[in-house]
Formats: C-alpha cells, structure tokens, sequence
C-alpha cells in the first residue's frame, strides 16, 4: 500500500502533456476481440486499468506484445471466449465491454459481474436491453452474466431509456458484425464513443452517427487487423486545467482536443480562470481572485460527471457560495467528507452540494473514495500550505498515468510513500 504526500501552496508552472484516454483505451482494447487478427493500439494510458485489461485478454489466450511505452500489439486470433478471470474482471467496470465483444464474434457471453467505482446503484439494465433486441437470452447470477443467441444474431433499432456511454458502447461491439442494420437511439455522444466507432471503422466496420444521439451499424461479416491511436484523455487534461487554477499557477497542458474542453473552459471562464485555446494545447492561469459559479453536470457535451470531484475543490476556494448538480450518478458526494476534513464548508443534500468557498483548506490526512474523487483530494492537498496526506492511491493509480511525476516537473512538491 502507498500514500501521496503533498507539501502544498506552491503555483504549477509549467508544462503537461496529456496521455491516452481512459475511458476510450478500455472499450478499444476490449473491442480487439472481436478482431482474428494483429492490432497496434498506440497512445495507451500506463495505467492500471489498462494493464488489468490487457492481462485479462492474454489470459483468454490473446498475443500482447509491448512495442513501446504507450504503444501494445493485440491478436486476438486464439482467443477462447467465455474464458476472462472473475478476479480480474472485478476490478474494473470497463471490464462489461467483454459481454458486447464476446457476443459480437461468438453470438454469445459469460464474462463476471463488473467491479469500478461506488457511486451508488450502477445496474446494467440498458445493455442488456440492447443484447436482448439484438436476439440474446440473457442470465445474471450474483457473479456471472450469461448471454446467449440461440437463434443467431439480428440487427435491430434500440432505444436507451436513458443515456449511457457503456450501454452505447457495448450495444456498439455486439452489433458491428450482427447481420442486418442496428440503430442505437438516444445514444450517448461523448468523445470516446466516437473513437470506439472509429477504431471499429478502421477494422472494416460500417457504424455512423457516433457523436450523435443517433448510431447506425451495418453489420458486416469480418474484421480485420488495424493501426489505432488512442484520442487524448480529456478529463485527466480538465483535472491539470483545475490543479492550475487552484494553485494561482500557469500550466500549458499539450496533447488535447480543445474542442472536447469545453465545457471545463466556460466554467473556468466563468470563475474567473484565463484559459487560452491553441490547436493541440490550452494554457491555464489565475491572475486574480476565483469567484463563485453554479455546475450541473450532464452527459457530453455537458459538464462532465467525472470532472465533478476537481470542481468541488476550486469551489472551495472560490469568492461566495457555489452549487454543485450531480445528474448522472446516484452518490457522487461521498468524497465531501474528506474536502470537509480539510476545513471546506459543504452541504450535501441529495444530489446538490452548496459549497461556500473560503480563502484556504487545512492540510489533513485524507484518502481516495474513488477514482475521481482521489484526483481531487491530491488537487487540493496541491492548493493548500503544509503537508497532505492522501491515502488508498491505487484507486488515483488506476486512471492517471504518472500523475506524482506529471506534476513534479511542474514545481509540485509530492511524493508516493509506503504506508505500514
Ligand atoms: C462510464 O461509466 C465511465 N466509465 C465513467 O467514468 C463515467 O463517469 C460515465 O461513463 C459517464 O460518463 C468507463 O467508461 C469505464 P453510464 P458507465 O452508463 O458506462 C445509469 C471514470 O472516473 N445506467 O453512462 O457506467 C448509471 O447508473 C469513470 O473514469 C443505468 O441505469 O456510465 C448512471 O447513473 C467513473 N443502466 C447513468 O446511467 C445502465 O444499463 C450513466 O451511466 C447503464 C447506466
């Protein structure tokens, strides 16, 4: 076990260039499956996620060979289905996209229940409704979800009662090769769903409208092998974005997509934050004081649910009273409890937190409730003098890639220690 330690109140200042996307690696990488042949997926996040993902595949009997640092070949040829570890599909929620792939090459499923982040009740009733249109009978005991075509898959038109990025993208694996047309109504749109359709593009699939809420899928009989490049991870680029602005830095974060920012630049703008736009780069900086705002947050392109945790803390240190909306998850809020330890002034009440700012947090030891929420508390142990201690980091491990080094070379004082 290992601790952050932060010795704060010092400016960022420098540069950070932005790794692989998360959220788009893991549904990639799983989507491999479903391709008989050789993949290079490039611009990988090092992260725990995506060794434990990797790790999974080449225990079903996949070829994984590392070719550079964020760089892996996949050949998923050999791969056995209905084969993934129960240990390991637990410790990620991403590992849910195996029932889309396995259903997409095989016509059918046996992959473990997901593990991920606790932020209440997170069912996957939508996906399932989507493999059950698309001709799967599907059985879930407490640890294995099974699903069978019995009679062959059939493309047909899905509508999500709700938006949901995983259901999209699973519905997405387990049509590309269905025979037939799939249409995924009131889709989700976000960046890495896109990029999930592109990549499959790439490999000879035939899907259009992602971005939209509206998702076509030709099937098509076969896959083949393909070169792919990860897009930039936009929400660990937003968590630097407000690491800067709550330190009174300045910050030129490289590797982005401005455009997938959006969103985080208004509110930031909004608070007072100078934010410029280059091609592939935006540089962060707080000249003046921060002021109060209101954040509701929403599915692309709205504010985005997993920059919610790193919001809250610039709240904190904002001029007034701000409120924070989380819309997408039951109980996102458990890490108030900690930012409260620290000094903050935050009333959580439902899914509303009011948040009344104050000039400075006081150093505490605190620890990672969960992915996000670890972020944040290493933001704020950043934004504030004396020495922070944040505890359960393999959760922060699992998302950021070199985030201790990333913020060291910008003037951070923060180290990783073993704990007992
Ligand atoms: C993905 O989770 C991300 N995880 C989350 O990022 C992210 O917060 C979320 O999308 C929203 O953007 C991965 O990509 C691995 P949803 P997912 O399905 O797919 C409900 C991070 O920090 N819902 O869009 O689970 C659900 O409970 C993580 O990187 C159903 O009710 O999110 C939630 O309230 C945290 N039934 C809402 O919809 C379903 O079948 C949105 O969930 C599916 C979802």
């Amino acid at each position: 076990m290992e601790k952050i330690l932060i010795d704060g109140g010092k400016p960022l200042v420098g540069e950070i260039e932005t790794s692989g996307m998360k959220n788009a690696a893991l549904p990639i990488i799983f989507g491999c499956l479903l391709v008989k042949d050789r993949c290079v997926i490039e611009n990988l996040p090092e992260i725990d996620d995506v060794e434990v993902s990797l790790q999974i595949l080449a225990d079903m009997g996949a070829r994984i060979e590392q070719i550079d640092r964020t760089t892996y070949a996949i050949d998923c040829t050999k791969v056995r289905g209905g084969s993934s570890s129960l240990e390991l599909v637990r410790r990620l929620r991403a590992s849910y996209y195996l029932l889309g792939a396995e259903i997409g090459r095989y016509g059918k499923a046996y992959v473990g229940s997901p593990g991920g982040c606790d932020f209440g009740c997170r069912p996957i009733d939508q996906h399932i409704k989507g493999f059950e249109a698309l001709g799967c009978t599907v059985r879930m005991d407490g640890n294995y979800v099974e699903a069978v075509a019995h009679s062959g898959l059939q493309g047909t038109n899905i509508f999500f009662d709700l938006v949901s990025v995983g259901a999209t993208m699973n519905v997405m694996l387990a049509a590309v090769c269905a025979p037939g047309v799939t249409v995924i109504e009131n889709a989700a749109r976000e960046p890495h769903i896109v990029d999930l359709a592109n990549f499959l593009n790439t490999c000879g699939g035939q899907i259009s409208g992602a971005g939209t809420d509206t998702i076509k899928i030709k099937g098509v009989t076969e896959l083949h092998g393909c070169s792919y490049a990860i897009i930039p991870d936009m929400i660990e680029a937003g968590t630097y974005m407000i690491a800067a602005a709550a330190t009174g830095g300045r910050l030129k974060i490289t590797n982005v997509i401005p455009k997938h920012l959006e969103s985080i630049t208004s509110k930031l703008c909004e608070m007072g934050v100078t934010v410029t736009e280059g091609d592939d780069f935006v540089e962060v900086s707080l000249e003046g004081k921060l002021t109060r705002t209101n954040v509701k947050t929403l599915p692309y392109p709205g504010f985005p649910t997993d920059m919610q945790p790193q919001m809250a803390v610039l709240m904190c240190l904002a001029d007034g009273i701000s409120k924070m909306h989380e819309s997408v998850f039951d109980n996102r809020f458990r890490y108030t409890e900690e930012l409260i330890r620290m000094g903050a002034l935050i009333k959580v009440s439902g899914k509303t937190a009011i948040i009344e700012g104050k000039p400075a947090l006081n150093p505490a030891r605190v620890r990672a409730v969960d992915l996000r929420a670890g972020a944040a508390m290493v933001i704020a142990g950043l934004a504030t003098k004396g020495v922070t201690e944040i505890d359960n980091i393999r959760l922060i491990e699992r998302g950021y890639d070199d985030l201790v080094g990333k913020l060291r070379n910008c003037g951070a004082d923060i180290r990783k220690e073993s704990v007992g």
